[in-house]
């Protein structure tokens, strides 16, 4: 059986005005895994990882932890590592 992956990036979208920063990006991260983020100036790396540290929100797509999606479910109907990150770090979700 295939391991859930611990991190998850599905579909993330992100546009500034007319500019798209993100389109569509889905990325993986298995357990012990360690994955590049490589792109030219501007390709999208920044507004990407600023997406999953909860500083932009994303237009649309998901951000899962350990399957879980942060910006889906109720922090509250879990406990552990996914939900402390997600309430931690996706506090806008909450307001
Ligand atoms: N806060 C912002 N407002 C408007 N445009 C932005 C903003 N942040 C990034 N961009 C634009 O989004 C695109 C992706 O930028 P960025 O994520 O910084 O790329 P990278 O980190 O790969 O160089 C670029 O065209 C950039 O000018
Ligand atoms: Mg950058």
């Amino acid at each position: 059986m295939t391991e859930t992956p611990v991190l998850e990036l599905s579909g993330i979208s992100k546009r500034f005005g007319d500019i798209v920063a993100n389109e569509n990006i889905s990325i993986s991260l298995a357990r012990g895994e360690i994955l590049a983020l490589l792109g030219e100036n501007g390709a999208g790396k920044t507004t990407l990882m600023s997406i999953l540290f909860g500083h932009y929100r994303a237009d649309s797509g998901g951000v899962l932890i350990d399957g879980w999606n942060c910006l889906r479910a109720n922090p509250g109907r879990r406990s552990g590592p996914a939900s402390a990150w997600c309430t931690s770090i996706f506090r806008w979700r909450q307001i």
